[in-house]
């Protein structure tokens, strides 16, 4: 799999990504960049211990979305995500695979800042940079 920077319709630095208005405790928010594409880039943003933290919604298994349905990324005990193709568990604060067949691997962090009450991509390094 490509680096996430690397993909077509990935958000460049400066990308605007949602309000924080009404961005409450535990929430997550999901993003698709060309949505209907061939190339659709989906991402999403959670909120906990008062961090916003975004991630590429790509397993590292299959490289598919970790969900099939809109908002079903939490495990059952709601502690961790998790993939609902084969049950890959990740941790929150940092999305390693825990459990499941990509176990030691991570989903890939999309770093953010906060401006005027909103969430933008933050600058990053592209590799080779
Ligand atoms: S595709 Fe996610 S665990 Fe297999």
């Amino acid at each position: 799999m490509k680096p996430w920077t690397q993909e077509k319709n990935a958000p460049l630095p400066g990308q605007f990504l949602c309000s924080l208005d009404g961005f409450t405790e535990g929430e997550i928010r999901e993003i698709t960049f060309a949505r209907g594409s061939k190339h659709p880039f989906h991402l999403f943003i959670h909120r906990q211990g008062g961090e916003l933290r975004c991630y590429v919604n790509r397993c590292p298994h299959f490289g598919i979305p970790l969900n099939l349905e809109p908002g079903m990324l939490l495990s059952s005990d709601r502690q961790q995500f998790m993939c609902s193709t084969h049950y890959a568990r990740f941790n929150f604060h940092d999305g390693l695979c825990t459990e499941g067949p990509c176990e030691g691997g991570a989903l890939e962090r999309i770093p953010v800042e906060i401006r005027n009450a909103a969430l933008y991509v933050a600058p990053f390094l592209a590799a080779g940079d």
